[in-house]
């Protein structure tokens, strides 16, 4: 007797632990092999699926839902979902589910200590003495700038903006500027001291500043040439938002000619391929999209996948829909 029970498509390898969860509600196709499928290998194994369990890496579009009209909810295990062509789920009525709250901490660890390898140099030095060019001390070997004490910029106030203001501001006695769409509440300001400002202001206040909005089209190379020039040449920035945000040619040029002091990247235009010009500058610490990579933070972040892909498909409420306006 054939399985009844909705059957879905786990796009990537993910815990056994999620997958059987899944299995114990549905018919499920998994890819223990994690092969990265195309955009036809995707549309074809989403065939006859009601359900996908998807990671950043696989972009589902107009194409790929209309070649799928039963597919009723995409489970993003990520908080970002730039993958995902929302306008087109909202005119299906699909619903699209990111994994939010769960990595917020995680991901401002990661981002805080970015900053602070780019300010301290630390894998500049790092390969210098893997290099084995370290033969003595000297006065002003690796000298980087300050953290504690310096101003924190934020582009981009959400969850995890203001996680990393408040290991600055409460950890390190930061000053923080930021600017957002919109400010924050006075209430959210006032125990970080925290500031807003237009954009330029921040560009040019910033000694460290951290990246941390969400990709669309209008964030799209929100830190370009132009921008780059506003900033303190003894200044870092750091992205932990995603590729895209930076102009990575723009920011290799400024790295090579010191217009900034260093950068830290855990994300890329194009990823996982790295803009050749980042790769030959020392100044610049990269790292391959683990900005959320813990154990337990990766095993809440499949749980909460899976709870929003079983709750939409058993007649439950999905606790982090993204578009939540589909299921009225
Ligand atoms: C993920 C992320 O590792 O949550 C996000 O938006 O960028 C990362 O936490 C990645 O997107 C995998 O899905």
């Amino acid at each position: 007797m054939s399985d009844q029970r909705p059957r879905v498509l786990v796009a990537r390898a993910v815990f056994s632990e999620t997958v059987e969860r899944l299995r114990a509600h549905f018919e499920v196709e998994d890819n223990p092999d994690d092969v990265l499928f195309t955009k036809d290998q995707l549309t074809g194994r989403l065939r006859g699926k009601a359900g996908a369990f998807t990671t950043g890496s696989e972009r589902v579009d107009a194409q790929v839902l209309d070649a799928n009209p039963q597919l009723r909810v995409v489970a993003n295990m990520a908080v970002g979902y730039n993958n995902l062509d929302i306008e087109a789920f909202n005119a299906r009525g699909v619903l699209a589910t990111n994994t939010p709250d769960v990595l917020t901490e995680t991901t401002a660890d990661f981002g805080f200590a970015l900053m602070m390898a780019a300010a301290r140099r630390m894998a500049e030095s790092e390969h210098y003495l893997r290099r084995g060019e370290w033969t003595r001390w000297r006065y002003d070997m690796f000298t980087g700038s300050d953290v504690h004490g310096a101003t924190l910029g934020i582009l981009g106030m959400g969850r995890i903006g203001q996680a990393i203001a408040r290991r600055g501001a409460l950890g390190f006695s930061m000053r923080v500027v930021y600017h957002n769409r919109s400010r924050l509440d006075p209430a959210l300001e006032a125990p970080l001291g925290a500031r807003w400002v237009d954009k330029a202001t921040l560009l040019r206040e910033a000694d460290h500043l951290v990246l941390v909005l969400p990709y669309s089209a209008q964030s799209h190379h929100a830190i370009g040439a132009a921008e780059l020039a506003l900033m303190k040449p003894t200044a870092t920035l750091t992205n932990v938002a995603r590729g895209g945000i930076v102009d990575d040619a723009a920011l290799a040029q400024a790295l090579r000619e010191r217009r900034i002091a260093a950068a830290a990247l855990d994300v890329f235009e194009g990823e996982p391929a790295v803009h050749p010009g980042l790769l030959e500058v020392p100044n610049v610490v990269l790292t391959p999209h683990i900005a959320s990579a813990t154990v337990a933070t990766r095993r809440r972040m499949a749980e909460l996948a899976a709870d929003n892909l079983i709750a939409a498909l058993t007649g439950g409420t999905p606790p982090t829909p993204v578009n939540p306006q589909v299921l009225r």
